[in-house]
């Protein structure tokens, strides 16, 4: 029988928007596993801090920490060049920048995440950032991965890739019906979106050995309002969000030959509540 194992010494490995809550643990994943992490953001000075915190643990020669706008075209093709000409090529891309606008309706406008108001710009903004920056990292780093015929790409998706926002999650006591806070239409689109994108790329490109499948997880708990808290675990069979590390064998699972013969997948890790 062959042995299959997460073990991706000597590949290089990209991540956007790298310097929030996940993309680090993404970055750490990797490297345990003998990758080379391209940590990307479109903060540099948190890229870098980035970076430096995961070479105290593992070494300067495992990461480097670069700004990279993913909805700058030319930008995204200056740090391809970059790596190349620096380190080598990326075989392993992970599409994780995203914007998740915080529903909070302290502060006013509240009714502005609502469908009936939802601001042109952000919804243009989110889907820039989300989708279209996945599209623009996709064909500058994906086109280059099917030209020497191997790689991954995994994009970063949510649960709300499968099923709909509850809104209930988001309601506040006294607030109108019609001026309750929600989770924008912009954030399910998008997410969805990524996964329209992965199964386009997985045919479009299995015969030239690029797999591109999309990981979904569930809410991470990160100080959220006891109340939101609360009601989302009563959403999920496990009864609990996700903490940072519940997503590392996913990420090592899909960007390795453990998962050779997948592609064009949809990974849910959500404690069960799309099944729900
Ligand atoms: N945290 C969760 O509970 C959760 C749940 C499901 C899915 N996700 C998804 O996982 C991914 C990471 O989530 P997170 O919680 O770490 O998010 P985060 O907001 O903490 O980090 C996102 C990062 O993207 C960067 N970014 C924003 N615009 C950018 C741009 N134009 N170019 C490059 N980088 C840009 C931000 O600077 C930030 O560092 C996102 O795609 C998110 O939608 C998160």
């Amino acid at each position: 029988m062959t042995s299959v194992s997460p073990d991706l010494t000597g590949e290089i490995a990209l991540i956007t928007g790298c310097a929030g809550l996940l993309g680090p643990v993404h970055a750490d994943a990797l490297i345990r596993c003998g990758t080379f992490v391209v940590v990307t953001d479109i903060d540099e000075e948190r890229a870098r801090e980035t970076a430096h915190r995961l070479a105290d643990e593992h070494g300067a020669h495992k990461v480097i920490g670069l700004r990279m706008d993913v909805t700058d075209h030319a930008g995204v093709s200056a740090v391809h060049r970059r790596v190349l000409d620096e380190h080598g090529c990326v075989g392993i891309l992970v599409n994780n920048a995203a914007i998740d606008p915080k529903v909070d309706s302290e502060g006013g406008v509240r009714e502005m995440s609502r469908f009936e108001h939802f601001p042109l710009a952000q919804w243009e903004e989110q889907i820039r950032v989300g989708l279209t920056g996945a599209f623009v990292c996709c064909q500058i780093f994906g086109t280059a991965m099917a030209a020497k015929g191997r790689g991954v790409i995994v994009n970063i998706a949510s649960d709300l890739s499968v099923i709909g926002p509850d809104q209930r999650l988001y309601r506040r006591d006294g607030v109108a019906d019609g001026e309750q806070p929600v989770k924008p239409v912009s954030y399910s689109v998008t997410k969805t979106g990524l996964v329209g994108l992965t199964r386009y790329l997985a045919t479009y490109w299995a015969d030239k050995g690029v797999r591109v499948n999309a990981l979904s997880p569930g809410g991470v708990f990160a100080g959220q309002p006891p109340v939101f808290v609360d009601r989302l675990q009563q959403l999920i069979p496990m009864q609990r969000m996700a903490v940072p590390n519940e997503y590392v064998g996913a990420i090592q699972f899909l960007c390795s030959d453990a998962s050779r013969y997948m592609t064009g997948q949809n990974l849910v890790i959500d404690g069960g509540r799309s099944v729900w």
